[in-house]
């Protein structure tokens, strides 16, 4: 897959900006706070949905203006398409695909797909359990449309279930009304487990060769940690907690509480990683992403590199450059790749521009 050209309009910094993408490389360089990011979370909203640095889309639109557009060229194997956004601070988001309004995330995901490998997103390493649950549940609802219809299931009966928990507690609903959650919600989420595992375990089959083609010295591994049962187990779960859940207001028992832990060095990283560790670890997961949705989908994303060579020293950033050039030389698809920066000299001397035939670079200013 490939974008070929962008257009924004009031997003963030940006009145008006144009874009025109290498197949190959595409350097994006300036000093901080240029909109460098922006152009980013623009693309990743034309392939997602939604940025990568909020799950409030409003924030994206200029604070002077009421609306922002975002037009998108992309092609993947002789197919065409163009996707737009606006989003209004009165109406909120809308996406047309080839002229077509999206009513539904199915038909915007896994078409022109893109991984991000931003700054913004360290908190997949760092950060609380629904942080790693959302970088899973991403990649797996990219791939497979049963995924995503199986979480967007989930996620609405658990809803209604616990608005029924609260309405119990006032005495606005009875029991029997409280319980025509439970067999729904009890299907739906062992569903999501099975899901859930049959892709972890090849996801971290590819996280292991990702880590052992970047460097054989690190050890690194991922654990997925739920109590994922069968359907009758978990109605009986579901009826043994209830007291504890009315109490709280919520469910507690299922899948949104699923967590997956980064192994490094045989320790979790998210209590004892250096800020080093964490950002490779970050680009480790991100790699096993690409091979991931590549081996899935049989397409290969565009790579978005926000900042990447920042901060991480020479042989790091030549590492990850190897890395990519292997895997365009197996799959015998060059990756698109587009990268931000604050300092150009930087990137050249990683090796990320020097094996393309084709690149080219934007400069932003403040
Ligand atoms: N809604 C907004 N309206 C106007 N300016 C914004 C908005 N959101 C962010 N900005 C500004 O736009 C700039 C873009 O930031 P960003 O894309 O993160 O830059 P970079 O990645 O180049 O450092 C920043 O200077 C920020 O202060
Ligand atoms: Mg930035």
């Amino acid at each position: 897959m490939a974008i070929h050209r962008l257009n924004l309009i009031s997003l963030r910094n940006h009145k008006e900006s144009e874009f025109s993408f290498s197949p190959g490389v595409t350097v994006i360089w300036g000093e901080n706070g240029s909109g460098k990011t922006a152009v980013l979370e623009a693309i990743n909203t034309l392939s997602f949905g939604q940025s990568f640095k909020t799950h409030r889309q409003r924030e994206l639109i200029n604070t002077e203006k009421k609306e922002l557009f975002i037009r998108g060229e992309f092609f993947t194997r002789g197919q065409e398409d163009h996707v737009a956004a606006k989003i209004s601070k009165i109406s909120g988001q809308a996406i047309k695909l080839n002229g077509k309004n999206v009513h539904k995330r199915k038909d915007l995901l896994g078409r022109n797909i893109v991984v991000v490998l931003s700054p913004e997103e360290q908190d997949i390493t760092k950060g609380p359990p629904i942080e790693r649950r959302k970088f899973f549940d991403r990649i797996f609802s990219i791939v497979s449309p049963e995924y995503l219809k199986t979480l967007q299931g989930y996620s609405r009966t658990l809803k209604q279930r616990n608005s029924a928990l609260i309405q119990l507690r006032e005495n606005k609903i009875t029991k029997e009304g409280l319980e025509t959650w439970t067999r729904p919600l009890a299907l739906y989420g062992t569903r999501l487990w099975g899901l859930r595992c049959k892709f972890m375990t090849d996801f971290k089959v590819l996280h292991a060769k990702a880590s052992k083609q970047y460097d054989r010295e690190i050890k690194t591994e991922i654990i997925y940690q739920h109590h994922g049962n069968n359907q009758e187990e978990y109605i009986e779960k579901l009826e043994k907690t209830i007291k504890r859940d009315l109490v709280l207001g919520r469910t507690e028992h299922g899948p949104h509480r699923d967590d997956v832990l980064a192994m490094w060095s045989g320790r979790n990283i998210k209590t004892f990683g250096s800020q080093g560790e964490h950002k490779l670890c970050l680009i480790l997961l991100k790699l096993a992403e690409l091979f991931f949705i590549k081996e899935k989908t049989g397409k290969t994303p565009t790579l978005l590199l926000d900042d990447l060579f920042d901060k991480l020293d020479l042989d790091r950033c030549k590492s990850i450059v190897r890395l990519l050039q292997e895997f365009e030389t197996v799959s015998g698809h060059p990756v698109q790749t587009i990268v931000t920066t604050t300092d150009l000299i930087n990137v050249e001397q990683s090796g990320l521009m020097s094996n393309i035939h084709d690149h080219r670079t934007y400069h932003l200013e403040r």
